[in-house]
């Protein structure tokens, strides 16, 4: 907690949270929460995780007390708006890790050439009208901490910017910024959105499909081009191509 400052049951729209010294996951704790209330969220946060799960099925590291381990519980109008509260929950990050934070499409957060958080969002298994959000951010991180398969891809806000953050106030911001990007109109929000994309005009690949990356719409579909045809895909990953005059 902040010494006098924040803590994140006082930020507006959160209506009840669950935090855990050591748990295996937030996420999987999330999806058995019920009811949820129609406006407003359930937090659920820990210090560490012990089996912390990341997009297709991949483990994520988070058996830390050095990053954000944060789910949300929300309950959409619609299941249709999955990818709004992906864009919001992203832009909230960004918000909090500042400029050099870049959204790479679709579940990233990137500072430079470097992975520095994931999102991952699921349905409620005790209520099906509800959508599970979870984002893993390394905040105090050192290099050494990371596993040795993603040392060269991982960063964390200490090591980009220097300075040690305080949980808590991180939560406090993700949170608070999320909550405001969710009920932000659709075109400031997406427009906002494609400012933080990373890597739109570089050379990409999709499934079997490569060419130039054009961007996400408001669907949330990426966009990639080649030779007067643009393809849309719903889901990653998002490959750029290493021939790209290091851009
Ligand atoms: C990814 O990068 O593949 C997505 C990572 C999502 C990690 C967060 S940490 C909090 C929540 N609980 C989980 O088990 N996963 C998400």
């Amino acid at each position: 907690m902040v010494p006098g400052g924040a803590r994140v049951e006082h930020v507006p729209g959160v209506e009840r949270v669950w935090r855990f010294d050591d748990i295996d996951s937030t996420n999987t704790f999330a999806r058995t929460l019920a009811p949820v209330p129609p406006s407003g969220m359930l937090v659920v946060t820990t210090r560490r995780q012990r089996a912390g799960r990341g997009q297709r099925g991949n483990a994520f590291y988070s058996d830390s007390e050095n990053g954000l381990w944060l789910s949300v519980v929300v309950r959409p109008e619609s299941l249709g708006q999955h990818f709004a509260i992906n864009r919001a929950l992203a832009l909230g990050a960004c918000d909090v890790c500042g400029d050099g934070a870049r959204i790479k499409w679709p579940n990233d957060i990137y500072i430079g050439e470097r992975k520095a958080g994931g999102i991952l969002l699921e349905t409620s298994e005790a209520d099906a009208g509800c959508i599970v959000a979870g984002i893993g951010l390394n905040v105090n991180s050192g290099p050494e901490e990371f596993p040795k398969d993603v040392r060269t891809i991982a960063t964390s806000l200490l090591m980009e910017q220097g300075a040690r953050r305080d949980i808590e106030a991180v939560l406090c911001g993700v949170v608070s910024a999320f909550e405001r990007w969710r009920h932000e109109s659709e075109a400031l929000a997406h427009a906002r959105y494609e400012r933080r994309l990373m890597g739109i005009g570089r050379q990409a690949v999709i499934g079997e499909w490569s060419g130039e990356y054009r961007g996400v719409g408001s669907d949330g579909r990426a966009v990639i081009a080649r030779e007067g045809e643009a393809r849309y895909f719903w889901s990653g990953p998002l490959r750029f191509c290493a021939t790209d005059n290091g851009r």
